[in-house]
């Protein structure tokens, strides 16, 4: 049996989780759960992340002491994850004693260890608010590149890192002032001294994804490292140094330690030997991280641990942002989505499905696209695998399974055999992988219902032919739910209860279940009504308003209810209501043209389309291939010659035909009213309709 200790980044207290989050605790709490019922030791720990200066002016803002915002806080934090079915075996907080504890300790190691140092540092402070100012307050133009609204640590644009007084233009975001150096005493961390064991540590045994290693290679490994600046005067947030009093340790020195010290915690708790997990090198260290806190933890983070002799990660996994649909979380676009607005409105379950289906091995971000994630929750989840359950289950209701197990052309053991591989897939953190497996083996068992028809088998001789199609269906059923088990912990539940038998290994996929009693059949999961998303990004809509700003328990809410209901309808003209509004900035994001028909021909085999060919001039001419649906309104040969506008800058779309590049304007309701806009004379092709 393994031994497993698995974290997720410790989420700052200074605002409430949002589905961006979610990625990386659904990712970790299904590969933790996935071990359980491997029947591994696994351990989930994790802690709100509560020190740094973002807390303290928060506190200050609201007139309450940092103590009471990071309670509140943790109480949020713990009720969105439990909420989501994230389940962790303890949750800390990094303002603990056992973490001060921890933490003099490691600093002890530094010190021992001669790698800390003292030297005067000129920072940003800011006058109005009266603190110098973590790198994430202040905003600028790069150093390097000039990219405009940088942070204080790194561009963006081009990768740069430097530091906060580099950067041209300064802003405080805490005031808007224009922050001013000053100078104070800092304790640096020599860690270039490490450089050849984290040289090793970086680049061998899988400890990292084979893009982090090379990019921890070719940006910080390739020359010496730079002294780690771990200390911060007050007035600060976090734990006084004790030995350099007056400065605090910086907020992202106590905050990994917060891994080792709620360990700590949980072994206090539960008599677990806390040696075994951290020092004798024989439990597994698992860390979960999004991609911006890579060097922390893969740089600072193991020389902290080598330095204290602590149990070194066997694993850094790394994983993606989020964008939805396509975009960064915006909320203005009502894309910034916390973790509560979104149980207000929809069932948990269908993200930790389709976050599932997107997290594979690699950095790449994911997109939430709210389209699909309607149609492939509906599809995979109600079409194939609750419906393989509720159409067979309900002609056994108060019977029992088959007692021998029927013929069934290899499907039972064919699903048994991709145990390996979905696990393996598990294994690798590739939940893509698996749910396809498992999807494709749901596609099987269905296929198996709709040629043995269950329906049709009726009448006393038909009984066991019945009874033998229906346990073979939810048999297949019963598999499915195991794979799945680790992302959706309630339908093994449910399908425990409808079998009369709790799934509590992943080794019932290779015996079938037979002679139990099958309840009557409880619906496991709704449809995704898309009314309810849009309801969901309507009441995540604007907030405060201000992008970037500090949340606020105000922000996490409509504080008048549901915002979505409030709202005055918009005027409906000609069948269409007038869409949301939109800023400048969104509009001329569409580029239209104005664009001449070169050529114009019928689609033989549709019935709707046109492929036309447009020219939007040029040196060389730009043109644009389009199918556009309007055969009936207009004949072909007509439109050769004459002004159109396109949208020239639409993302090409394959369809069955050939490619479209494009879409022509036009009114109407389609069929034979459709009506195309045309310039007045004068235009000319390439012009753009602003
Ligand atoms: N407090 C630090 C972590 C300290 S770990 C010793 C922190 N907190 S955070 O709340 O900003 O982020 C927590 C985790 O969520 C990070 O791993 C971060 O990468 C991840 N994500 C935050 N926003 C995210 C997205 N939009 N998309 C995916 N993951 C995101 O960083
Ligand atoms: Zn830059």
């Amino acid at each position: 049996m393994r031994r497993i200790l698995v974290t997720s980044a410790l989420p700052y207290a200074n605002g409430h989780i949002h589905i961006g989050h979610l990625v990386e605790y659904l990712q970790t709490d299904i590969w933790v759960r996935f071990q359980k019922l491997r029947g591994e030791r696994a351990v989930y720990i994790c802690a709100d992340d509560t020190h740094g200066t973002a807390i303290m002016i928060r506190a200050r803002q609201e007139g309450r002491s940092c103590e009471d915002v990071i309670a509140d806080m943790s109480e949020a934090h713990q009720r969105d994850f439990a909420d989501f079915g994230i389940e962790f075996d303890h949750y800390g907080s990094t303002n603990s004693d056992a973490n001060r504890e921890v933490c003099g300790e490691i600093w002890g190691a530094f010190r021992r260890e001669g790698l800390v140092s003292e030297k005067e540092v000129e920072q940003l402070f800011d006058p109005e608010a009266g603190t110098f100012l973590a790198d994430r307050f202040v905003r600028g133009e790069c150093p390097k590149c000039g990219a405009a609204d940088q942070y204080g640590d790194s561009c963006d644009k081009c990768g740069a890192t430097y530091s906060p007084a580099d950067l041209k233009n300064p802003t405080s975001t805490l005031s808007g002032a224009t922050p001013e150096l000053r100078s104070a005493a800092h304790l640096f961390v020599d860690i270039e001294k490490l450089h050849g064991f984290l040289d090793e540590w970086t680049q061998n045994d899988d400890h990292l994804q084979p893009e982090i290693a090379n990019y921890l290679k070719g940006h910080f490994l390739s020359g010496p490292l730079r002294p780690w600046d771990i200390s911060r005067p007050a007035p600060y947030f976090g734990f006084e140094i004790p030995d350099s009093p007056g400065n605090y340790w910086y907020v992202w020195f106590d905050a990994p330690i917060g891994y080792v010290s709620s360990t700590r915690e949980w072994c206090a708790r539960t008599g677990e030997d806390f040696e075994t997990w951290w020092r004798d090198g024989t439990a597994e260290v698992r860390h979960f991280i999004g991609k911006d806190i890579v060097y922390f933890h893969t740089l600072f983070w193991p020389a902290m641990l080598k330095t204290a002799g602590y149990n070194l990660p066997r694993r850094v996994q790394v994983h993606g942002f989020l964008t939805v649909n396509g975009e960064k979380m915006s909320k203005s676009k009502g894309t910034f989505v916390l973790a509560r607005t979104y149980l207000d409105h929809l069932d948990p379950i269908y993200l930790r499905y389709y976050y599932a289906t997107k997290l594979g091995t690699t950095q790449d971000d994911l997109d939430l696209n709210l389209e699909e994630f309607i149609a492939k929750n509906n599809a995979d989840l109600v079409g194939k695998v609750v419906n393989l359950a509720s159409r067979t289950a309900r002609f056994l209701k108060g019977k029992s399974l088959a007692a021998t197990y029927p013929e069934d052309e290899g499907l039972f053991a064919h699903a048994a055999a991709e145990g390996d591989a979905i696990a393996a897939a598990y294994e690798a953190c590739d939940f893509n992988q698996a749910t396809r497996r498992i999807m494709a083996l749901a596609d099987r068992a269905n296929e198996f219902v709709e040629r043995a028809e269950p329906w049709k088998l009726k009448g006393p001789d038909q009984a066991d032919a019945l009874r033998n199609v229906c346990t073979i269906a939810l048999n297949l059923f019963r598999q499915i739910a195991v794979y799945l088990t680790p992302v959706l912990p309630r339908l093994a539940e449910q399908t425990g209860a409808l079998l009369g038998k709790p799934i509590a290994s992943w080794d019932e996929v290779k015996e079938p279940l037979l002679g139990a009693e099958v309840a009557k059949f409880k619906a496991m999961l709704q449809r995704v009504d898309p009314e309810k998303v849009t309801a969901m990004v309507a009441s995540s809509a604007d907030g405060d308003g201000k992008a970037g700003a500090p949340q606020t328990d105000e922000a996490a809410g409509d504080p008048k209810g549901d915002a979505a209901s409030d709202a005055p309808g918009r005027p409906v003209l000609e069948g269409e209501e007038l869409a949301a509004e939109c800023t400048i900035d969104d509009f001329v994001k569409v580029d239209l043209r104005v664009a001449r028909v070169v050529t114009a021909e019928e689609v033989p085999d549709a019935r709707k389309l046109l492929k036309v060919t447009l020219s939007l001039g040029g040196e060389p001419e730009v043109t644009r291939t389009v199918f556009a649906g309007i055969k009936k309104a207009y004949e072909a040969e007509k439109l050769i010659g004459r002004l159109v506008v396109v949208v020239a800058n639409l993302k090409p779309r394959k369809m069955k035909f050939g490619v479209s590049e494009g879409m022509i304007i036009a009114s109407g309701p389609g069929g034979e009213d459709v009506f195309i806009l045309s310039p007045d004379d004068g235009a000319k092709a390439g012009q753009r309709v602003h």
